[in-house]
């Protein structure tokens, strides 16, 4: 079938460098890793008869989308109506995160989420448990099952919630070290240090956060950031020595290649600067944007200040576990802001574009050679309308527009991970 695999940005490179497209591709795989991708013909006649051929007709193989930001606790939550950001936390989200301090429930909700992951085609994320230890061991058990590889985190809240959904500046240093020993690079599982937002953290905690990230070098700093205006004047009231929403992590020495900030809708040039200059990322996340009507991330902005930016499905305020769907709310997203959001750049979000904001670039997101082979195949003819619609299309930038604008979890054929079908 085809292939399509990106190199590079877009938005950095001339369009047509950045990736590659096989027509009638091969993708050959060794021990669950990337020998080589090209052409089916060409790449045959230099390999030694016997081997293994699966063959994929009208569809297109790329590599696993990556979802950089979502909570796996909130599954069940998904659709709470009526709410923006800290009224939804209040009314829904902090009462069903109470429940995961049961292993066996966070076990329970990890196996449901982790299959609506993979039937999306996603094979990688960065995830959200919950203030209780026992949330990450859940996660970690059923992901390791699976061999996936993903990115989870104990959150850190000591302020400003639920007392009884609370832990202090000790304990959750202590957990997430625990955590972090235990399970950070088993495997393909790694730790992120997780701080629920500046507002549920005091300066201590945060910067026993810093700490930590310090003594563990290549673990992730994972949290939320300036999402919405009722929060961000909430952060200047609680921090009123910082300069802004991004300098109370800062202050903390919160960033860095390694750390992933959710949302940052409303970010002033001097933030986008500093984020760029640390290499910190951001996750955009426009299904939850529109949902908890945040407002519109400013992608035209990141791009001028080099900030890497993966996208992220936020469930349970996203609205979709589908990375397409996600795709096609981040286009309207940008409609409303007059800018253009290019079905290539779309693409390259969802696959090395997240790879490269979690520093993973070499190890996922492409079909470079080395990188784990965990691959979706998207199928032209799962629906009527969307067969009809490919049906018309005359340039690969169509039929991806198409795919990104039409396209679900039905359109999603086969996810494979290191190599073999799920
Ligand atoms: N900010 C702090 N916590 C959350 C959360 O759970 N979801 C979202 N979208 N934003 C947050
Ligand atoms: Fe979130």
């Amino acid at each position: 079938g085809e292939i399509l695999h990106f190199l590079a940005d877009p938005a950095k490179v001339a369009e047509e460098e950045s990736y590659q497209y096989f027509e009638d591709g091969l993708l050959l795989i060794k021990n669950g890793l990337v020998v080589a991708v090209g052409n089916a013909t060409d790449l045959l006649a230099t390999l030694p008869v016997g081997l293994e051929v699966t063959q994929y007709d009208n569809g297109l193989i790329m590599p696993g989308f990556i979802d950089t930001h979502v909570h796996y606790p909130q599954t069940e939550m998904i659709a709470s109506y009526g709410a923006q950001l800290l009224e939804w936390l209040e009314n829904y989200t902090f009462p069903e995160e109470k429940q995961f301090s049961d292993f066996e429930h966070g076990k329970r909700v990890a196996e449901f989420f982790l299959t609506q992951l993979l039937d999306a085609g996603t094979t990688t994320a960065l995830v959200f448990g919950t203030v209780h230890k026992e949330s990450v061991d859940a996660f970690f058990t059923i992901a390791q099952q699976k061999k996936l590889r993903m990115i989870c985190g104990k959150v850190l809240m000591n302020q400003n919630c639920p007392e009884d959904l609370q832990d202090t500046t000790e304990s959750g240093y202590t957990d997430s070290k625990a955590l972090i020993e235990k399970w950070h690079n088993t495997d393909r599982l790694q730790y992120a240090i997780t701080p629920r937002f500046a507002p549920t953290c005091s300066t201590e905690q945060l910067h026993k956060a810093g700490e930590l990230l310090k003594e563990y070098p290549g673990v992730y700093l994972h949290t939320h950031l300036s999402e919405n205006k009722n929060e961000i004047a909430w952060v200047s009231e609680l921090f009123p020595d910082s300069d802004g929403y991004l300098d109370v992590y800062d202050k903390s020495n919160l960033l860095g290649r390694r750390s992933i900030f959710a949302h940052g809708v409303h970010l002033h040039d001097h933030e986008c600067q500093r984020l760029s200059e640390t290499n910190s990322a951001i996750a955009f996340c426009p299904t939850s944007n529109l949902f908890l009507g945040s407002g519109c991330f400013n992608l035209k902005q990141a791009e001028e200040f080099d900030v890497n930016v993966g996208l992220g499905t936020d469930i349970g305020a996203g609205t979709s576990f589908s990375m397409l769907t996600t795709l096609n709310e981040a286009y309207k997203t940008q409609q409303l802001r007059g800018d253009k959001l290019s079905p290539f750049k779309s693409f390259y979000l969802a696959t090395l574009g997240g790879a490269v904001a979690l520093d993973l670039e070499g190890t996922i997101g492409n079909f470079t050679k080395g990188a784990e082979a965990d691959f979706i195949v998207l199928d032209y003819q799962a629906t009527p309308l969307m067969a009809r619609r490919i049906a018309r299309c005359k340039t690969l930038t169509e039929k991806l527009f198409v795919l990104s604008i039409l396209g679900d979890d039905r359109h999603v054929k086969a996810t494979h991970i290191m190599g073999e079908k799920v």
